[in-house]
């Protein structure tokens, strides 16, 4: 049977859904949260991508995920907007107001139907539960026509009662019915039979979309996924660069490379453009401050690189020897060699409209400008690279309460290093001196003298940002408090600088993150 859907209208036979979640279950990863203004950039990024959905957070754990549901929802255009909410009256009151602004919006509700998690974590019977989702998938309906239901925990429940639970969603108007591997248990085998199961069984299940949420905890969230669309699902939900939860969720990008390269064996329809694939992936890892490793699938920094003599050999002389895809076709080029410390002021604003930063305010231009001279002044050659991280940190600082004005900095290699920092704290310089094992570390004590506070430090990563001697490092840095988890990054030439940079950005994140009430139940934190 064909499927009309109230967002997409008929659907052809082999048109596949993306549903991107990076901004919901990606961000609930620990260290990934973003505030509403890095939500709206990846929100532009993943809508230039093509996503079909894009579910923008869940409304009802914090004022700040309600605004930023709620910006996503009137800023963005093109995906339709989903909110995550639980199977409560409230949440989902909540989450149609954040969507409110949206052109095409979807609310996603979820409950648990796995015994395990019905009888510890709900604690609520059968039948109770199904009544909830008769309850709130209709209460749903009353202010969207495009619902999503999804059984969490759906890989480890009973077939015969997730063929209730998914009876009772689609007669209560259900027109999405999503069917996680919420703990990245299952194998591809399995997960497709769950999805024949269903559509076999459950009157109506060929007439709305069958969706795949995996985690990755095996590893297998796209082979899963894979899995499910041979079997009849019509829409695959991931993340960029497959964050998520624990081990993340299915990478999106691998989908529809898996899609556009294998026609053979995939015969579907997706609406992506590949190539914005990279430049989304590249966003992601600027905002979070976690790069891929190098090995990552697609986006990856050794995904196209041949080093063995016989591979450069092959590729040289045929790139699809050892080349499966185009490194074009999902936005690698060679990282081009731009400006220099003579470009103007002109040539930098072009610049940074190709690289994707053609909304920013004039002020934040201006800033990054005179960065931009002062880098050139000691880096000889400028990457493109170089221009993203600076204008990502110039964007962070302008935000914070905390500035970093001057370092010195002198390391001993007998334990005793020494650096004075001078911070503008809410308009006013304050300096102090610290003392340490290595230069960061006396800066870092540095800092905490100027700014007295208990967070520790739960990770310190540096690396390189281009090639060379000269290259900047972008180190990124975790502070937690009392159970709040944030990241900081900062770039320069010169490590140390670098990494105070990075401290004062996790320093201002903290501050603004403490100023929010966040409440969050333990049935969030499942989700
Ligand atoms: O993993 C999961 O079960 C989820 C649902 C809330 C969709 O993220
Ligand atoms: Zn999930």
């Amino acid at each position: 049977m064909s499927i009309t859907h109230p967002s997409f209208g008929k659907l052809a036979d082999n048109q596949i859904i993306l549903f991107d979640t990076t901004l919901r279950d990606g961000e609930q990863a620990p260290g990934f949260s973003m505030t509403s203004d890095e939500k709206i950039r990846m929100a532009q990024a993943l809508a230039q991508l093509g996503v079909d959905v894009m579910e923008a957070g869940f409304p009802a754990a914090s004022p700040n995920d309600f605004e930023s549901v709620r910006r996503v929802a009137v800023a963005v255009t093109g995906p339709v907007i989903a909110g995550l909410c639980r199977a409560a009256p409230g949440d989902i009151e909540r989450c149609a107001e954040a969507l409110q602004g949206a052109r095409r919006r979807r609310i996603h509700t979820f409950i648990a139907t796995s015994e395990l998690h019905m009888a510890a974590k709900l604690r609520m019977a059968p039948d109770q539960v199904i009544e909830t989702i008769k309850g709130s998938v209709k209460l749903a309906r009353n202010y969207s026509e495009d619902v999503e239901w999804s059984a969490e925990d759906a890989a480890r429940t009973d077939p015969d009662f997730l063929c209730r639970a998914v009876e009772a969603a689609i007669e209560a108007g259900a027109t999405t019915i999503n069917l996680p591997d919420t703990v990245g248990y299952t194998l591809p085998s399995d997960y497709a039979r769950m999805f024949s199961d269903i559509l076999a069984r459950v009157p109506g299940a060929d007439g709305v979309i069958l969706s795949a949420h995996c985690h990755n905890d095996l590893g297998l969230a796209v082979a899963n996924s894979l899995a499910a669309l041979g079997a009849g699902g019509r829409q695959v939900e991931g993340a960029i660069n497959g964050i998520g939860e624990r081990a993340g969720n299915t990478a999106i990008e691998e989908i529809a490379m898996a899609i556009r390269t294998r026609p053979d064996a995939l015969p579907y329809k997706i609406n992506v453009d590949t190539r914005q694939i990279l430049k989304a992936s590249k966003l992601l890892s600027a905002i979070t401050g976690f790069d891929v490793q190098p090995n990552k699938a697609i986006v990856g920094r050794n995904a196209f690189a041949h080093e063995a003599g016989i591979h450069q050999d092959g590729v040289l002389k045929n790139a699809l020897t050892y080349e499966i895809m185009t490194p074009e076709s999902v936005g690698w080029a060679k990282s081009s060699l731009i400006l220099g410390k003579h470009s103007g002021r002109a040539a930098f604003k072009d610049k940074l409209a190709t690289l994707g930063y053609g909304e920013l305010p004039q002020a934040a231009i201006d800033e990054a400008f005179s960065r931009f001279k002062e880098l050139a002044d000691r880096k000889k050659t400028i990457y493109d690279e170089d221009i993203e991280a600076l204008v990502d940190e110039t964007a962070a600082e302008a935000q914070g309460r905390i500035h970093l004005v001057e370092l010195t900095a002198e390391a001993h290699s007998d334990g005793k290093s020494k650096a004075t920092i001078t911070l503008k704290v809410d308009g006013v310089d304050r300096t102090e001196t610290g003392f340490g094992d290595g230069a960061v570390h006396a800066a870092f004590n540095a800092i905490r003298a100027v700014f007295p506070h208990e967070a520790s430090l739960n990770l310190f990563a540096i690396n390189a940002i281009t090639e060379g001697a000269d290259a900047q490092a972008r180190t990124t840095v975790r502070l937690e408090e009392d159970g709040r988890i944030v990241d900081g990054q900062g770039a320069d030439t010169d490590t140390i600088v670098s990494a105070s940079r990075a401290y004062v950005h996790a320093l201002n994140k903290l501050i603004a993150k403490r100023e929010r009430t966040i409440q969050l139940s333990p049935a969030f934190l499942t989700a």
